[in-house]
């Protein structure tokens, strides 16, 4: 929500019940009253019209992410937006659901449904009447930070998803955000009027959303992206969200002083927004700013939540590699090791604000759990990797005179010299300013530096009342020799909470930084804290030397000799961490660990997919993802077998960065330039298609996943049913000894001879239509059976915006991925 770096056009809907080509929801509920909404839009003054058309900052908003005003008098109740993906962003602590990437990679409706049941009851207990979420956007750049928010690189797999996300948040009573929908342009930042920008999202609005997609519902701007007042409403842009500044004055002056927009288009918006709010039975609802402050979530809420958290995190384990059935460990190992920082607190994996920081008891790390499961005390641990390190010490910071220390320039100009970064207590740096360091970093030795800014405010805790926090808005940014280290660019909102980075220092100051190559000698540093407004910001910044980085190491492979299996935690995060690499010395230490131990398991902790250059080494690869507060006990429940992973990959993990559609340095074309335009040249081949189409292996390909059984598939049965639909099925055994989850998949090809059939027209080379997740008992056989629809097998004709059924033959075959054709068949369409 954030919009500072990310202020892209993109436009977010509401949808409502009833309504949507790709969602319909199933929450009851009689029509809208159009002529109780009629009565309410002629009572309106202009004033209170153009209120209702925008976001509003308000004090005691919570800290959610928007706001928008009520008229009492009319009975419309103001409302609460709010963040994320990953439960809700508010003052009052909230469950830390997992991911978006990991509620995908359990393949399952049920899961995904469930997930938005507790987003939508913990929004309506905690007085945020919308749910921003969830995010349906495909995951075309596999490592752009945006992962974690969602679902997959499959168009099918988030559409299925994201429509039973929509019924769980719905079914709560709490309104539903299917995002984002919009050119994204980063040329297209908040504030430029870019006309050719608002035509693009003109014509996306007003014949895609409202015309093709029927859809009745809110259309609301992404937070600073609205580019202009007329054009934007009259295609039917219902909220202006952010710091709005085209739907207030702007729109005002055109409709009731200069008479040049019809107020047609502003009664046109109410009516579909007060639709909106009547379905969700709003409209009557009496609400004053007192009712919109949460209460904490009562203790059953917390315990349900946790419940279905624990549930989903454990489904959506990925068993990547598990050579010579290393796992699941036997409870009764006597030598066990456990490494990687990721393992001893709790990581949220996922950067910024998006998403809920967690019921505080319950954020257990990998290791407690470990150690509750097996009843074991003396497990060997070892951080191996340290991100946090240690203050950088005075006779390591010079100034350009030779003198000690680096000079610090506030915001009123005013210069001092500082030692060391190091402000805490009562030394804490006073609010309302930035501040700027500069001078040189003396390396005394060569190699990788860990260097690390971290911050914490000392009068915030969690659950009080944040006016003075709200807005709290840093951006910090670290050079060396003039260049940025992208690491420190990651924002938090700081907020009312105490920490929002990922994984948060152990001492709990929030925490970015970066790994640099240094050689011996004097580098030129600039370290800034952009502070926009709020209280004291204590500050530190730390180092981790190439010596102590090397100490960690030799610390963690003097450990794992002597245990039977050694378990390293790496983790990367989102989006601070982008790029395909492990950094923090992953990659090395995992390979130094392996070449002690063969029998070493890796459990990921990313969601941007990354290079596993260790991959031949180790025995075992579970990927766990962002799994959220409840992801330490899922993942020794994993680990030691008490579940049976059945989480598929939902995006394709390459064997290098240029093989990707986006980074291959044959198309640059493909990311946005430095004139914002990205151009889609690999069409609809994107995705795992991208990779088949071009004879590609890919690391693990996408829907790939193993389990701690085995299953065997019969009888593949396609039968032609009304029109042109098809009814597949295939029977499933389960051959091995434990229950366990399978995932099949459906997948269709081309058109026979679509080339000439079809002129000017791409299929491709293959498409998911079709999956379940079926839950098998050992030795018994499961039939799953999937209908492909005649939708699936149209193509999207733009001259006249219609789907053209596909006639001709057509291949299907089931997959237990991507790549991994089960049986092929045909079908005659
Ligand atoms: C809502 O409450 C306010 C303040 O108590 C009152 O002035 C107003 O008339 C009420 N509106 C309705 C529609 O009941
Ligand atoms: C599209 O825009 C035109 C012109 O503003 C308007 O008349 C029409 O109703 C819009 N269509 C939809 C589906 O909103
Ligand atoms: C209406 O007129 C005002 C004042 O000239 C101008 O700023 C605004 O852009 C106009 N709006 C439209 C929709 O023409
Ligand atoms: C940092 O500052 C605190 C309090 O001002 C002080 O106690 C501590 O020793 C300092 N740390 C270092 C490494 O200088
Ligand atoms: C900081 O700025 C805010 C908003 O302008 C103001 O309310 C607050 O009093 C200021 N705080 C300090 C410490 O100057
Ligand atoms: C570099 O300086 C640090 C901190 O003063 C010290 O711990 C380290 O041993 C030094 N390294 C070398 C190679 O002198
Ligand atoms: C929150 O603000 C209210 C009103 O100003 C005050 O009564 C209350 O004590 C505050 N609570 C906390 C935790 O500071
Ligand atoms: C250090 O780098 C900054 C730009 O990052 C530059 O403005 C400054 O002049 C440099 N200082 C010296 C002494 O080279
Ligand atoms: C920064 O510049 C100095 C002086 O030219 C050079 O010695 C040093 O290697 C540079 N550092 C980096 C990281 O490029
Ligand atoms: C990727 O492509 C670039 C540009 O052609 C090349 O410099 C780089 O070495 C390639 N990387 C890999 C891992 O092949
Ligand atoms: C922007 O750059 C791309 C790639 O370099 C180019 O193909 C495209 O034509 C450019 N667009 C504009 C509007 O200049
Ligand atoms: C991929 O392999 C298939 C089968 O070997 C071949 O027909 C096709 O031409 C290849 N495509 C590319 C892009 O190399």
């Amino acid at each position: 929500m954030w919009f500072l770096e990310f202020a892209f056009l993109t436009l977010s809907l509401v949808f409502t019940p009833g309504v949507g080509v790709h969602v319909s929801i199933d929450r009851g509920g009689s029509p809208p009253d159009s002529s109780k909404i009629d009565r309410i839009i002629a009572a309106l003054t202009p004033e209170e019209k153009i209120s209702l058309l925008h976001g509003a900052n308000y004090a005691g908003s919570e800290n959610y992410a928007g706001y928008l005003t009520g008229v009492p008098r009319l009975g419309i109740p103001p409302l609460q937006l709010a963040d994320g993906e990953a439960g809700i962003n508010g003052v009052q602590d909230a469950t830390a659901i997992p991911s978006q990437i990991n509620v995908a990679a359990t393949w399952s409706r049920l899961m995904a449904k469930t997930a938005g049941h507790v987003t939508g009851l913990e929004a309506r207990l905690l007085k945020a009447g919308i749910s921003l979420a969830p995010r349906v956007n495909l995951l075309r750049d596999p490592f752009d930070g945006s992962s974690w928010q969602s679902y997959s690189e499959d168009a099918y797999l988030n559409a299925q998803l994201g429509a039973e996300a929509v019924r769980g948040i719905q079914a709560e009573g709490t309104m539903a955000n299917t995002k984002q929908i919009g050119p994204s342009s980063s040329g297209a930042s908040g504030g430029d009027t870019n006309s050719q920008v608002d035509l693009q999202y003109q014509e996306l609005m007003n014949l895609t959303v409202r015309g093709d997609f029927g859809f009745k519902g809110i259309v609301m701007s992404d937070w600073g992206a609205t580019h202009s007042t007329a054009p934007s409403i009259e295609a039917g842009l219902n909220w202006e969200m952010g710091s709005a500044a085209y739907y207030t004055t702007p729109l005002y002056d055109d409709v009731y002083l200069y008479h040049n927009l019809s107020e047609i288009y502003v009664d046109r918006s109410l009516r579909q927004i007060f639709s909106t709010y009547d379905r969700f039975g709003l409209i009557g609802q009496n609400r004053t700013a007192l009712d919109m402050v949460p209460n904490p979530l009562p203790q059953s809420v917390i315990e349900q939540s946790a419940a279905i958290s624990f549930d989903i995190a454990s489904r959506s384990g990925v068993l990547l590699k598990n050579d010579d059935e290393v796992l699941p460990l036997s409870k009764d190992i006597s030598k066990l090791a456990v490494i990687g920082p990721a393992a001893f607190q709790y990581n949220h994996g996922a950067g910024f604000a998006e998403r809920a920081y967690g019921i505080p008891s319950r954020l257990k790390s990998p290791l407690e759990a470990i150690q509750q499961i097996t009843g074991n005390d003396h497990i060997l641990t070892s951080n191996g990797v340290d991100v946090h390190g240690s203050i950088i010490p005075a006779d390591c910071l010079v100034q350009d005179n030779g003198q000690h220390g680096l000079l610090r320039t506030d915001s009123a100009g005013k210069t001092s010299v500082d030692s060391q970064i190091n402000f805490s207590g009562e030394s804490a740096l006073l609010g309302n300013s930035s501040y700027h360091w500069a001078g040189f970093f003396k390396a005394n030795e060569t190699g990788y530096y860990r260097i690390s800014l971290h911050r914490r405010f000392p009068h915030v805790g969690g659950g009080l009342n944040n006016s003075d926090y709200l807005g709290v808005f840093y951006v910090h940014s670290f050079t060396v020799n003039g260049t940025e280290f992208d690491g420190f660019r990651l924002l938090g909102d700081g907020g009312a909470r105490p920490w929002s980075s990922p994984l948060a220092a152990p001492d709990g100051w929030d925490e970015v930084g970066t790994d640099v190559y240094l050689t011996a000698g004097l580098h030129n540093i600039t370290v800034s804290v952009t502070k926009v407004f709020g209280d004291p910001v204590e500050v530190r910044l730390n180092w981790v030397t190439p010596t102590q980085r090397e100490q960690n190491m030799r610390d963690a492979e003097r450990i794992v000799s002597s245990v039977e299996v050694p378990v390293v935690f790496a983790h990367a995060n989102s989006p601070a961490d982008v790029g395909m690499q492990l950094i923090h010395g992953f990659d090395e230490l995992i390979t130094r660990i392996a070449a002690i131990n063969p029998r070493t398991v890796v459990v990921l902790n990313n969601a941007d997919p990354v290079l596993m250059p260790w991959l031949d080494q180790v025995s075992s690869v579970l990927w766990m993802g962002n799994p959220g507060q409840e992801g330490g006990r899922a993942t020794a429940s994993l680990l030691f077998g008490d579940r049976n992973p059945q989480g598929r990959l939902t995006i394709t993990y390459p064997k290098s960065v240029n093989d990707t559609v986006t980074r291959n340095p044959k198309y640059p074309e493909r990311m946005a330039t430095k004139n914002g335009t990205a151009i889609f040249s690999e069409g609809i081949n994107s995705a795992y298609r991208w990779y088949l189409a071009t004879n590609t292996s890919v690391l693990f390909p996408f829907g790939y996943g193993l389990s701690y059984t085995s299953f065997k598939y019969s009888k593949l049965v396609i039968k032609k049913k009304s029109g042109s639909t098809f009814q597949v099925s295939v029977d499933i055994k389960n051959t091995g000894s434990r229950p366990g989850v399978e995932v099949p998949q459906i997948y269709i090809g081309p058109p026979e001879d679509a080339g000439s059939k079809f002129p000017g027209y791409q299929f491709a080379i293959s498409t998911l239509v079709g999956f379940d997740d079926v839950y098998i008992m050992p030795g018994t056989t499961k039939t799953a059976s999937f209908i492909i629809s005649e939708r699936q097998l149209s193509f999207w004709r733009q001259s006249d915006r219609t789907w053209v059924l596909a006639h001709g033959q057509r291949s299907v075959w089931v997959g237990t991925d991507a790549e991994k054709k089960v049986f092929v068949s045909y079908i005659e369409v």
